[in-house]
């Protein structure tokens, strides 16, 4: 395939990250913003159909940020409830479906209910397939589908000796998602911080200074085409 004919990514993950210094540098506590943040989101979602992306995954809380204030981290949950229950609405209308993935045994019940309730609403949703990773952790993923195994192992339900690389893709929380062809990080850090570990082996990457509050559908629109000028080769030598 010529450059020029490559296609837009199919899935994209964004690592949303920068908005405690976003709300430092207006001299506002942290949560003013993860509340910007949380209002760029809309935006984002609302710009991947004419962009090609039919997935778009976003970390909005990662399995290392309990280590937090309490102050800031029940100030995120309180958040994330709210925004659960306003955006519920326009997501089932905009024909987006919702997943969520990480490990709901931590949060608490009330969020959990409103996680269930936006995936069962949006369950006949095709247009964009919006993914957010809530108390998710890469490493975390990966040892909760081991021990999975483990269990089927000793259940006489699964053969050792059939496990490789597929087995325990199928018992990763994102199962059902193609892996992401480009992974974007906001707020400069070129780190991936437990992100999709397994699953972004081949990704590109794409690493911006703007700060997660200030990324535009015009900034991603740019990203996107940018995207479209390299050559992805998956080990194998350029045809
Ligand atoms: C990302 O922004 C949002 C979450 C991790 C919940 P940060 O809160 O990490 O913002 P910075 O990196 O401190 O600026
Ligand atoms: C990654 O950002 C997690 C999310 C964006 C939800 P962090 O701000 O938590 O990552 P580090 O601490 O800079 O690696
Ligand atoms: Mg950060």
């Amino acid at each position: 395939m010529g450059k020029s004919e490559k296609p837009m990514p199919e899935h994209v993950a964004i690592i949303m990250d920068g908005n405690g210094r976003w709300a430092q540098a207006r001299g506002k506590p942290r949560l003013f913003g993860h509340h910007a943040g949380a209002l760029r989101v809309r935006e984002i979602v609302e710009a991947c159909p004419e962009m090609g992306v039919k997935y778009l995954t976003i970390f909005a809380f990662s399995t290392e940020n309990w280590k937090r204030t309490q102050s800031e981290v029940s100030g995120l949950m309180k958040l994330f409830k709210r925004y659960l229950m306003s955006e519920t609405k326009q997501l089932v209308e905009a024909n987006i479906r919702v997943r969520f993935i990480g490990d709901r045994m931590k949060l608490d019940d009330t969020l959990v209910a409103l996680m269930d309730e936006l995936e069962l609403l949006t369950s006949h949703n095709d247009l964009v397939h919006l993914t957010v990773a809530l108390n998710y952790g890469g490493r975390d993923e990966v040892a909760r589908a081991t021990k999975r195994m483990c269990r089927e192992v000793a259940e006489g339900t699964l053969d050792p000796e059939s496990v490789d690389a597929e087995t325990l893709a199928r018992r990763l929380d994102t199962y059902v998602l193609p892996d992401p062809d480009l992974v974007i990080r906001t707020s400069g850090e070129a780190r991936i911080s437990n992100f999709l570990l397994w699953q972004s082996a081949y990704s590109e990457y794409e690493f911006v200074d703007t700060l997660w509050p200030d990324f535009t559908r015009d900034e991603f629109a740019r990203i996107l085409s940018g995207y479209n000028q390299r050559e992805r080769r998956f080990g194998a030598v350029p045809g």
